[in-house]
């Protein structure tokens, strides 16, 4: 693994890392855990893996689909889920509700969607060139798609006016070493009681048992699947699909 610090400003901030598939993820040195955002194996390979084909079902499922994403960090799963849009061409339409804690990466993210320059610039690249192999087309007119359907939102809260809304729950926070609160079964059951549409897929990287414990008291049904390279299990959870 290829260990290159990022921007000056931000060297003691986090690193860049470039994962197995080439694809860059970033080790956040301002956390407890200094955790990674993607698994070591490949960043965009993770991706795919874990929410690519959660995205397509919920495509295919709803014409007119919400998606929540708890977690942009370098926005993986929200441009996963505009080149999936673009290559499917459905008729309806779809919204993308992103949630950040962390302001800079929403404005990393941001310079990213309006084509200016900024620090994350080579990051971006990197990341764009790997999508590129998959969707040579989409990847070219992400952006623009993004600058419509995505709605960035900070630290995952309550929102109204997406009750009972969401589809598609793309759940990418760190794991519950480092963000505990995110990961405890109260919290999990009044987010999905909150967000939950009536059908709805939850999904993420990891499997734990208080996450299953929600899921199943909010009437999602959990289905089998592995973790990414060599993990145990991860989450696939379906309501009334
Ligand atoms: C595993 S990373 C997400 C990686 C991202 N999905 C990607 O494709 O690059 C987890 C992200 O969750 C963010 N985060 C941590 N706590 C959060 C919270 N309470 N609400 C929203 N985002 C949070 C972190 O700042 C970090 O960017």
């Amino acid at each position: 693994m290829n260990w290159k610090p990022a921007g000056l400003i931000y060297q003691a901030r986090f690193a860049t890392v470039i994962t197995d598939d080439g694809s860059p993820t970033i080790r956040d040195l301002g956390i407890a855990n200094q955790e990674c955002m993607h698994h070591s194996g490949g960043a965009y390979q993770e991706t795919q893996y874990i929410y690519g084909e959660a995205i397509r079902a919920v495509i295919k499922t709803c014409p007119n689909p919400h998606f929540l994403v708890v977690g942009l960090g370098l926005g993986y799963i929200e441009i996963l889920i505009a080149c999936e849009w673009l290559k499917s061409q459905p008729s309806g339409h779809c919204q993308v509700i992103s949630f950040e804690s962390e302001a800079y990466w929403q404005e990393q993210f941001q310079h990213w969607l309006l084509d200016e320059p900024s620090e994350l610039w080579e990051i971006h690249q990197l990341r764009d060139d790997k999508f590129k192999q998959d969707y040579p087309e989409e990847i070219t007119q992400a952006q623009d798609w993004l600058k419509n359907h995505l709605i960035l939102e900070n630290e995952l809260t309550y929102l109204p006016q997406w009750q009972g809304q969401i589809h598609g729950i793309l759940f990418d926070a760190y794991s519950s070493k480092t963000s505990q609160e995110l990961w405890q079964e109260d919290y999990l059951i009044k987010f999905l009681q909150h967000y939950s549409a009536e059908h709805c897929l939850f999904v993420t990287y990891a499997s734990t048992g208080s996450l299953k414990r929600a899921l199943k008291f909010c009437d999602f049904m959990i289905h089998e699947r592995g973790g990414f390279q060599g993990k145990k299990e991860s989450t696939w959870a379906t309501k009334n699909l």
